[in-house]
């Protein structure tokens, strides 16, 4: 049996790996907590590690897993920044699940923008208080606006598709353009110049970490709608909160945040939030934050269960495993 220690397990990981557990030669114990240096000894018997978003595996942690003995870090997420993929290199395998459902987190993206450029949000709150008054709840139309989207892989792909599906005007940038029918690729100041609403689909690099800042809002149209179901370290959260304040970006729709690790995933609901940054963002009502659940549909994690224990078995099995992170790649 191939010992799995998983980490942040949330009742939806819980129901939707279950079936899977003591069969196929895999045995899995869930954790609540989070993988850290604080947490890795809690690996001490087992063969491999299955980790999420905000799990922290950074160069201790790779050390310390090597030394308890563990081959395998099996990400059920798409993401990777948050190992240090290249310290890992021939050390511990590490594989992901690069796509559980596309569509799940392009869908959301247009959840949240309509939400906000519709209102639905403030409406919704009205009327279950009986308060049938439309003051305030003038939004506007997608259609015929221009919308820039950075990344243009899987989701960002089917976010273009659906937004076209609204008459919207597709730019992107990408590092890799492609051949998009529709889409005119441009760099990145034409992207903030000339897009009415941004979206970002990209993964979160060195090179592209805080690429929505003060120098970059300066460049935006004013009222720019900023959509990010990506990574939270792509916007720098100050920058963007000021831009709001000064009326320059017109609304954000989050489902990242670069410091979500301290909070997202769990219920702050009694307690005082340490981040003035983050309580400020929430009080404006232009601000819609979804915390980390573009994802959360029941066919996403059907997807990320099955592709998980796949990567699992081929790695152990000593395959080739088509989803292994290889920095040299
Ligand atoms: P993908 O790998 O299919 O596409 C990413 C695209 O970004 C590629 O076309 C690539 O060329 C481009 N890219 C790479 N570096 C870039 C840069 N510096 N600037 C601009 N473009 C760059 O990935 P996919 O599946 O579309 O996912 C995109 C991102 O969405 C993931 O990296 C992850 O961060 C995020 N995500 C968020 C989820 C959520 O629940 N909120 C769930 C799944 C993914």
């Amino acid at each position: 049996m191939v010992k799995v220690a998983f980490f942040d397990a949330k009742d939806y990981d819980e129901k939707s790996f279950e079936k899977y557990n003591g069969k196929n030669g895999i045995k899995i114990k869930f954790f609540e907590t989070k993988l850290t240096l604080d947490t890795v000894s809690l690996t001490k018997g087992f063969d491999a590690v299955c980790i999420f978003v905000n799990d922290e595996v950074g160069p201790e942690v790779i050390d310390r897993l090597c030394e308890l003995g563990i081959k395998l870090i099996a990400l059920r997420c798409a993401g990777y920044n948050n190992v240090d993929v290249k310290y890992a290199y021939k050390k511990i395998r590490v594989v992901r699940v690069p796509a559980y459902s596309p569509y799940a987190v392009a869908e959301h993206a247009m959840a949240l923008l309509l939400t906000s450029i519709r209102r639905i949000h403030k409406s919704y709150i009205r009327t279950r208080d009986f308060n049938f008054s439309l003051s305030g709840l003038t939004g506007f139309e997608i259609h015929g606006k221009t919308v820039g989207v950075v990344g243009t892989g899987k989701i960002g792909r089917i976010f273009i598709d659906i937004c076209k599906g609204f008459g919207a005007k597709i730019i992107a940038y990408d590092k890799y353009p492609a051949d998009i029918e529709g889409v005119e690729y441009v760099d990145l100041d034409t992207l903030w110049e000339r897009s009415d609403i941004i979206s970002f689909h990209c993964p979160l690099t060195e090179e592209n970490h805080h690429m929505v800042s003060e120098e970059s809002i300066k460049k935006m149209k004013k009222g720019v709608v900023i959509i990010n179901t990506s990574r939270g370290g792509l916007i720098d959260s100050e920058a963007l909160l000021n831009g709001l304040k000064d009326r320059k970006i017109g609304a954000a729709c989050l489902d990242v945040y670069e410091e979500e690790a301290s909070f997202f995933f769990k219920d702050f609901s009694g307690h005082i939030v340490n981040d003035d940054i983050l309580a400020r963002l929430i009080s404006l009502p232009n601000v819609i934050i979804s915390s980390h659940q573009a994802f959360l549909t029941d066919e996403a994690l059907e997807n990320i269960a099955n592709t998980t224990i796949d990567n699992i078995n081929k790695c152990f099995a000593g395959e080739k495993c088509d989803n292994e992170v290889c920095y040299t790649c």
